[in-house]
């Protein structure tokens, strides 16, 4: 059999591997952990995680009917092969059906200014009930260029989410990593 282009999903697909790279550099996860994917959308992010040897659920809420939701992903993650490493659930990030310490990193990419802004703190506070202790919350938001890109297709778009806003108590500040598209924010569970 051909082996696969690691570019038959496209440039904007690369560019979402690689974001998923800059976190990952940074976890130091073992193949076939379980991490979290909140807010499936394309499934870009997902199959990066699942590209990476890693056992990823993802889901979003059974009822999103806007333009960001009901993708089919799951073609793409068979094209790149990584369908059996990715299961989804349908849930709203506010209450999961996750059990307590349960996963080594739960991500949010480009998702939490697409939650309703009174769901955004009862969602990082079950990101970190359901993160492992050690584990990590990684959250990528847009930049301003990113977000003039996103506006010339869909002027509706939301603004960017400071995740420091929402964060429980028990969290420190986020770590800051600028970038040039996302910019990434990282908490730890101690
Ligand atoms: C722009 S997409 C995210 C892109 C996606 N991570 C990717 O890699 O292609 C935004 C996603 O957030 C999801 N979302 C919005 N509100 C949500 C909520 N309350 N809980 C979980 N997901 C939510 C949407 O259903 C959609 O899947």
């Amino acid at each position: 059999m051909t082996p696969l282009s690691s570019d038959a999903l496209g440039a904007k697909y690369l560019r979402t591997r690689a974001e998923a790279e800059r976190a990952l550099a940074l976890l130091a996860l073992e193949k076939n952990t379980a991490v979290l994917d909140i807010g499936t959308g394309k499934g870009y992010f997902a199959i990066a995680l699942a590209q990476k040897g890693l056992s990823v659920t993802t889901g979003e809420p059974l009822e999103d009917d806007g333009l960001y939701a009901r993708q089919p992903w799951r073609d793409d993650a068979r094209l790149m092969e990584v369908d059996d490493r990715i299961e989804f659930q349908s849930f709203n990030a506010a209450k999961m059906p996750f059990d307590n310490d349960y996963f080594a990193a739960v991500f949010f990419f480009g998702v939490l200014h697409h939650i309703a802004e009174q769901e955004r703190q009862p969602s990082l506070s079950e990101a970190y009930r359901i993160t492992k202790k050690g584990g990590a919350i990684v959250i990528f938001e847009p930049t301003k260029t990113m977000l003039e890109e996103l506006w010339q297709r869909d002027p509706d778009h939301p603004e960017a989410a400071d995740p420091d806003l929402y964060r429980p108590q028990d969290l420190k500040p986020a770590q800051r990593f600028a970038g040039e598209t996302m910019d990434m924010m990282i908490y730890r569970k101690t």
